[in-house]
């Protein structure tokens, strides 16, 4: 997944406002970035490997009114200065960046090579240069012959391209979010996301899977990418603050994010209580009700398996959005998917959901960000109402997910307002939870474990999800190599893992479960283990105890803030940034 980012308008600083802008899509991608300024009837492109974050803005001051810029994670293609975007055509009058992958990229090339185009990287998304190039050999207008090369690629794409000689920008997207910001007296700024431009304006259009746009600044305009035929388009006011967006006092969005927990859960559960109704209603008459997700977002829906069968006896299929190609066999008209997404653009969610309409099955999303492309494709959409979640280690977005999958079993339940009560009062006790002294302790421990490679995470019922995601933490933000299990499943393998010392979390509650998970940390320590516990009561197994609120079936959401903290400091304390790990982006909207 990249960020994409341009400007056109009065304005002159265009370069400086798409590295400013882009900077604030770096969560996207961060191997390499570039930038392509419009100069007359040049166009001058920088480009380079590392983090945007890193370039100093003020180098691109130049008088200039339009400007594109990238950010990237590498998809085809290794991290080099060439492969990074923007690419050119031959004469270098046009310039594109791309978020999204051209699935008939070498089929292009070869059949561009043979008319003589060179290629310089070995990306795919320097075809769609060449290609707009070829296209107006036959007619010159840059928007019909980008139309017309866009119709020739296949895979999922947001394209922008600046052309010298129409001093015009044009766009499109296809599987790829794409956002127009609007700023009457300033231009159009063009985005992966909102934070790039919030800075100038939060009327915005969002591109719809499909549409076009050309403008010159002073005015836009919207087409049907298959027919190009105009259309209008309305815009809608945002009401996401430049604050939400930026980290605050906090070293970090994700420690910012984590801490934010202290009033996300109420917000998550402060829906609209028809809508939930409706929901609930839905899943009662559904002929199957199946989740699908992927990576943190998954063990919510993991969690709530358990939520459904604990609270409401009711049954649900959990499948890991990746695999769900395979269950479309029991999928029919009466059926209902739920996906759950954070940045309501990840790809294989979007397939899940193409999947289950194929077959005429309703889809509800449940999203962090809305106008997604997922929050829009959805026949029904809750959102967590979480703000913007920018880290890549995904931490507020996880729990307000689970309250709100909690509250929909409750509701089922025909318990909604007790469902809303224990949610209310885990965001309260949370709350009080998340203090310095709290953080202090957590950081502590985490000097104690940051030599570790190795550390292990066992639960039972809601919080074997818990294990497993926790795991997903630690990996992600401290590269330590932790593995979450089934308490039940050590005896079946995992156990001969165990050495002295071996740091392992066990996650407990206070419920039906515990004697038997102790049971297990009691083998762990047994082979000599170091137990770490996260619970509302201490047990003589434990060497450390992170405590926590006792919160019966919610106790999911309380264990997992714990360990969203240990990971945050063991990554700070092996000097890695947890808000921007190797080799991970924020959204993968690629498949
Ligand atoms: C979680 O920390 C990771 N960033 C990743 O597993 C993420 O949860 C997954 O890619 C799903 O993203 P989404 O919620 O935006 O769909």
């Amino acid at each position: 997944m990249c960020g994409i980012f341009g400007y056109i308008g009065k304005r002159t600083d265009a370069g400086t406002i798409v590295i400013d802008g882009i900077k604030n899509l770096e969560y996207r991608g961060y191997d390499s970035w570039g930038i392509a300024q419009r100069q007359g009837n040049l166009i001058i492109v920088e480009k380079n490997t590392g983090k945007i974050s890193d370039v100093d803005t003020a180098r691109f001051h130049q008088e200039c009114s339009a400007a594109i810029a990238h950010t990237r994670w590498a998809t085809h293609g290794g991290v080099t200065q060439l492969n990074a975007h923007p690419h050119t055509s031959s004469d270098m009058h046009i310039a594109v960046v791309h978020n999204g992958i051209i699935e008939n990229n070498e089929l292009l090339r070869k059949n561009l090579q043979e008319k003589g185009h060179i290629f310089l990287s070995d990306t795919d998304t320097e075809v769609i240069p060449h290609l707009i190039e070829e296209e107006q050999k036959i007619s010159s207008d840059f928007a019909s012959a980008f139309q017309r090369a866009c119709k020739k690629l296949e895979g999922r794409y947001a394209i922008l391209a600046m052309n010298t000689k129409s001093g015009s920008l044009v766009a499109a997207r296809k599987g790829s979010p794409l956002i127009v910001g609007v700023a009457k007296d300033q231009g159009y700024f063009i985005a992966s996301d909102i934070p790039a431009f919030l800075n100038y304006t939060r009327t915005v259009h969002y591109l719809d899977d499909g549409e076009m746009l050309v403008t010159d600044g002073s005015s836009i305009l919207f087409a049907d990418l298959e027919s190009g035929k105009e259309h209008p388009k309305r815009h809608i006011k945002i009401t996401r603050t430049v604050e939400e967006t930026q980290k605050g006092d906090f070293d970090h969005f994700m420690l910012k994010e984590i801490m934010e927990q202290k009033e996300t859960i109420a917000r998550a559960v402060n829906q609209n209580e028809e809508q939930i109704r409706t929901i609930a209603d839905a899943i009662k008459n559904a002929q199957g009700t199946f989740l699908a997700a992927c990576g943190t977002a998954h063990k919510a829906c993991m969690a709530a398996e358990y939520f459904f069968s604990v609270i409401v006896q009711h049954h649900v299929n959990v499948a890991s959005a990746g695999e769900f190609k395979l269950f479309h066999h029991f999928l029919k008209p009466e059926s209902l998917l739920i996906v759950v997404s954070q940045s309501g653009e990840t790809a294989d969610v979007l397939e899940a959901m193409h999947i289950a309409k194929l077959k005429g099955a309703k889809v509800l999303a449940i999203v962090n960000n809305e106008g997604s492309t997922i929050d829009r494709e959805a026949d029904f959409t809750l959102s967590i109402n979480a703000g913007p979640e920018r880290a890549v280690a995904s931490t507020k977005a996880l729990t307000g997910q689970m309250a709100v999958l909690m509250l929909i079993a409750y509701t089922l339940a025909g318990k909604l307002h007790e469902g809303k009560t224990l949610l209310l009062e885990t965001g309260s006790m949370i709350n009080d939870m998340l203090n310095p002294r709290y953080l202090e302790r957590i950081k502590a421990l985490a000097q104690t474990l940051k030599e570790e490679e190795d550390c292990y995470i066992i639960g039972k019922s809601w919080n074997f999800p818990m294990a497993l995601e926790s795991a997903i933490k630690i990996q992600e933000v401290s590269y330590i190599h932790a593995e979450g299990f089934a308490a039940a499943e050590l005896k079946h393998g995992p156990i001969a893992l165990i050495e002295e010392n071996t740091p392992c979390l066990v996650l407990v509650g206070n419920d039906e479960v515990t004697v038997d998970i102790i049971n297990n940390a009691i083998e762990l320590k047994a082979r000599g283990a170091k137990i770490i516990g996260v619970g509302p009561a201490r047990h003589a197994v434990f060497d450390e105890w992170l405590k926590v609120p006792d919160v019966g079936p919610a106790q999911a959401i309380c264990n997992i803030i714990p360990i969203q903290i240990l990971a945050y400091y063991l990554a700070v304390e092996r000097g890695k940034n947890p808000d921007l790990p190797r080799n991970l982006a924020k959204s993968v909207t690629v498949k």
